[in-house]
């Protein structure tokens, strides 16, 4: 475990955000419908169903908050600050993983499914945690983690003191070798954190043995989801957490459980964030048709369930067609739109994407989702301050080019407000709303994300978006915990971003998110539909029930549209009230 000191503080500016902010109404009827109680037992209904309008708010619970001051987030820690997300005013979290493991993939290596790390506190702890949520109307979603288990899970351990061709190995993926010692491995697929995706193992005899598949980290032994007892396994697994309350899954690797049966050669390069190009052939480790089976099968447990319990996939799948499959009737509830958090920042990307995505959703009766960051990407506020169209990089660090930070967070915010007027629902990632950077500058010997070290330090990985976040500016760790350590290190800009410098400060990115997350739900944007108004090069504009919702991509101000009341906007309007560049403008014209 690494606990760097918190870097020196600084002073920073007090009122960072201060600007002019629109006047915002709120009629009687408006009103009524701003509450947070929406949590209602029922069937699992495709049009009306919780998760169809929801906002849900990914907990990295690493980087949440710390309870006992050790540097790492932890269930406790976000007990005692779920208040935030009800001020905030989200309707769910989703949790990443908080299972035993020992974090060589900070936790999406899981060693025992159906507890809790001591790192992260108990099974108790889960319990209260969920009992918590409820209480205040929010639903809860955990990670599942299975196209891999942990090395250090007790099958794999099995499995290595087993012989080859035993029920213990075919839980897995092993193979001989290529070459005359098998000392080649059994095909060429890449890792997606770089290097082989076969790691040999040393025989029960103290000889070079058999090759296991990996498609992350060595510490990621890949499942053989051909295997029936993986099946039954799983669908325990399920039952287990939902017995014990929870509202659904985010499924890690949706799209990788199964594999082409020849595991033939593939002689592209891996990339998480690279979602499959439209015109070329599908990679025989990812989005293979056999998984929809499981993910049926997974769907009747659920559903024999009260309550509406939801799946969601987290499959780097492309087109959007092919992503929507994942989303029919009887298979998972939503599905990640990475197309859309990849799009680039101008009016025809976006428009493109939106198009696309709700069409292919529409098509199998499934909600479209939105989402802009996660813990495997650039922070948005950072990514959209790289120039338009270059290349995506795979985290920043000393030396990169740097983002326009400036520009970055004017753009974040105009793209948050774009997002949340759009029908469906939409995913929040913590300290977004808090308009964080990435950690652009993170000193190398800090990082932990595997990437680093497995691309031969040419790709830095996911450190910077996962840095433990700031409640207040002036306290240890900016209140992250009680004391002043942090498992990656804070940036001295977390001072001006931290929570108690924005709440309630009007203009602020907290107060842009809580008052969107307000209207969105007054005005009912998650249920649409949406109709075009202008979808030119420079300008978006669109029409969401009583909200005509205009973003301006282009070098100069446009007029605000005619007729309405401004409700909301990203910045403050320049002195003729026209829109000026990167700002999203929310107007009632109904
Ligand atoms: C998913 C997770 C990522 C993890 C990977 C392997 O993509 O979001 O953080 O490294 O799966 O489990
Ligand atoms: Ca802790």
């Amino acid at each position: 475990m690494n606990r760097p000191r918190r870097p020196g503080h600084t002073d920073g500016d007090r009122r960072p955000f201060r600007h002019p902010h629109p006047t915002v109404r709120l009629d009687t009827w408006e009103k009524a419908l701003n509450s947070n109680a929406n949590h209602q037992d029922g069937p699992s209904d495709p049009a009306t169903g919780w998760w169809t309008r929801a906002v849900i708010y990914q907990i990295y619970p690493r980087s949440f908050a710390d309870s006992n001051g050790d540097g790492i987030g932890d269930l406790p820690g976000i007990t005692a600050r779920l208040d935030h997300l009800v001020e905030l005013g989200v309707d769910a979290v989703w949790l990443s993983p908080f299972y035993p493991s020992p974090q060589a993939d900070a936790g999406y290596d899981v060693a025992d499914y159906r507890d809790v790390d001591p790192l992260f506190g108990s099974l108790a702890d889960a319990d209260r945690l969920i009992a918590e949520a409820h209480a205040r109307g929010l639903r809860v979603i955990v990670d599942l983690v299975p196209n891999h288990t942990s090395s250090a899970h007790e099958w794999f351990t099995a499995a290595l003191a087993a012989a080859p061709g035993s029920p213990e190995r075919d839980r897995y993926v092993f193979r001989d070798g290529r070459g005359p010692d098998g000392a080649q491995p059994p095909n060429d697929w890449q890792s997606v954190f770089g290097g082989p995706a076969w790691t040999r193992v040393t025989g029960p005899d103290g000889r070079p043995g058999q090759w296991y598949l990996h498609l992350f980290d060595t510490g990621q032994p890949d499942l053989n989801w051909d295997n029936p007892e993986v099946r039954a396994e799983f669908l325990d697994v399920l039952r287990f957490w939902l017995d014990r309350g929870v509202d659904g899954f985010r499924v890690d690797v949706a799209h990788g459980l199964i594999k082409q049966a020849d595991l033939a050669d593939w002689q592209e390069p891996q990339e998480i964030l690279s979602g499959q190009e439209v015109d070329k052939p599908r990679p025989p480790m990812w989005d293979q048709d056999g998984v929809h089976e499981i993910y049926r099968d997974w769907r009747r447990v659920l559903d024999g369930y009260p309550g509406e319990r939801i799946l969601v996939a987290e499959a780097w799948v492309e087109p959007a067609e092919r992503l929507a499959r994942y989303v029919r009737p009887d298979e998972m509830h939503q599905a990640f739109n990475f197309e859309y958090l990849l799009a680039a920042w101008t009016a025809p990307a976006q428009y493109a994407v939106i198009t696309r995505s709700l069409e292919a959703t529409d098509a199998v009766d499934a909600p479209t989702t939105w989402v802009l960051s996660n813990h495997d990407v650039v922070r948005h506020a950072s990514r959209l301050g790289l120039p338009v169209g270059g290349r995506r990089p795979n985290g920043i660090g000393i030396g990169d080019p740097q983002p326009d930070a400036a520009l970055g967070l004017r753009r974040a915010r105009a793209a948050t407000l774009l997002m949340l007027a759009l029908p469906g629902s939409a995913y929040l990632y913590q300290g977004e709303e808090l308009g964080l950077p990435e950690h652009t500058t993170m000193p190398d010997e800090a990082r932990q994300d595997p990437t680093w070290a497995r691309s031969g330090h040419t790709e830095r990985g996911r450190d910077g978006c996962r840095v433990p976040i700031p409640w207040e500016a002036d306290a240890p760790s900016y209140g992250f915990g009680p004391t002043d350590a942090s498992w990656l290190p804070q940036p001295p800009v977390w001072a001006e971003h931290a929570l108690d410098r924005q709440r309630d400060v009007p203009g602020s990115t907290y107060e842009l998110y809580r008052t969107a997350l307000r209207l969105r739900r007054a005005y009912r944007l998650a249920e649409g539909p949406l109709e075009w108004l202008a979808t030119g090069d420079e300008v978006l504009s669109f029409r969401n029930g009583a909200l005509t919702v205009l973003t301006n991509f282009g070098d100069a101000a446009v007029p605000l549209p005619a007729g309405g009341e401004l409700v909301h906007a990203s910045a403050p309007l320049d002195e003729d009230g026209a829109v000026p560049t990167d700002v999203t403008v929310w107007v009632r014209t109904a």
